[in-house]
């Protein structure tokens, strides 16, 4: 577990690293620059030893690991039928979209919000209703919400931990969106694939299913070993949806949109969520001291700001004292890559992923300060 190993990963394909001219400190897309933990590559490799690649299931013990780890993690008590396997958390949000949209219909989502969250809610004829959240504290406008709704609001994307603020919404938040999804109908699209990435020792992820059976039969659920265990390539989703209903209409539209989890997939996934979890604690560890380190660095910053955040390595940095717009672009000119929150629909943000060695985000912090030097 050598978290400051440099890789060339700019050889091996990787979008994170290039997306920019060399030289330029990728801080932007989710992934980590640390090479993953010992047991899922030796499920990597018992894999290429398999001769032939037919059609395969998931390993028989996943089902049993996942909702072990559920269990433990997150107090929360699954059956294993519940679960259906995916390729991505993003095919399992377009799946739920299209489940039901069998009739026009809006999609509501809080802003700012990871991208495709937008462009999901809009496609295929949906109307997307992206209400802000409270600047500041990030925390759901009910208000809003409630004048916005419509009867044809019939899901709600939620992102919890939040992606780009990095917090985890409280539990009375949840009751709170909970009771008003179920006062207007709505199905709840949970995607919950940081809930691994805890920074704040304090805390624990409290996925909204778990509140109660109720809302568990209003939801879809949907986690990936991919952030917490850095495997975003390999395909290692799922989805839980307690409710048989909810669960047959999904699955009929999965089997002609989207792929079979492959065996390699389940594979790497029952490694990570079976074996992994002391390489996972000291990755936290890592990344809660280059959080810590990057708080207080941007903070000594004149004109920028970033709150301790409780989940996820994406900073989410307040600049709008400086007095420009598109901070991003500036940042670039001087060797640092980071997500301008426009692409969130937000603005006076950017976003910044810590998941590097530390003397990168050390570098990425000196040239930030002479970015701001110079304005
Ligand atoms: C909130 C959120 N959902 C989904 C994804 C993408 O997941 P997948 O690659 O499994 O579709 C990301 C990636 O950054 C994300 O941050």
């Amino acid at each position: 577990m050598d978290f400051e190993r440099v890789y060339d990963r700019r050889k091996d394909g990787s979008i994170k690293w290039n997306r920019y001219e060399e030289g330029v400190i990728p801080l932007w897309v989710a992934d980590m620059d640390f090479e993953v933990a010992g047991p899922i590559r030796e499920a990597f490799r018992q894999y290429m030893d398999t001769a032939i690649y037919g059609y395969a299931m998931p390993p028989a013990a996943l089902a049993h690991t996942v909702t072990a780890w559920i269990r433990e993690h997150y107090q929360w008590e699954i059956q294993k039928e519940w679960i259906v396997w995916l390729p991505s958390v993003l095919s399992g949000l377009g799946t739920a979209a299209r489940y039901i949209s069998a009739t026009p219909y809006a999609v509501m989502t809080s802003i700012p919000v990871y991208r495709p969250f937008l462009d999901i809610g809009e496609a295929e004829g949906r109307t997307l209703q992206a209400i802000p959240l409270k600047p500041g504290s990030w925390t759901m406008d009910f208000e809003a919400m409630e004048a916005a709704v419509t009867p044809d609001t019939r899901m709600y994307i939620l992102c919890n931990p939040h992606n780009p603020t990095g917090r985890m919404y409280s539990r009375e938040e949840l009751e709170e969106l909970a009771a008003f999804c179920r006062k207007h109908n709505i199905l709840i699209c949970s995607d919950e694939i940081h809930a691994d990435l805890v920074l704040d020792p304090e805390k624990r992820h409290i996925p909204i299913a778990s509140l109660s059976p109720e809302v568990a039969a209003h939801t879809i659920s949907l986690f990936s070993a991919a952030k917490a265990f850095n495997i975003p390539a390999l395909g290692s989703a799922f989805a839980i949806i307690p409710d048989a209903g909810h669960r047959k209409g999904f699955e009929k539209i999965r089997l002609h949109t989207v792929p079979h989890m492959t065996l390699l997939a389940g594979s790497v996934c029952n490694a990570a969520y079976g074996e992994s979890g002391p390489w996972l604690e000291a990755a936290l560890a890592y990344l809660r001291a280059n959080h810590d380190f990057l708080w207080e660095e941007i903070n000594k910053i004149p004109g920028l700001k970033m709150s301790r955040q409780e989940a996820t390595y994406l900073a989410w940095i307040d600049y709008s004292g400086l007095g420009i717009t598109d901070f991003a672009a500036h940042l670039e000119k001087y060797g640092v890559g980071v997500m301008e929150a426009s692409i969130f629909m937000g603005e006076g943000y950017i976003r910044l992923n810590f998941a590097t060695q530390r003397h990168v985000l050390e570098e990425a912090v000196r040239r930030i300060r002479k970015a701001v030097e110079d304005l």
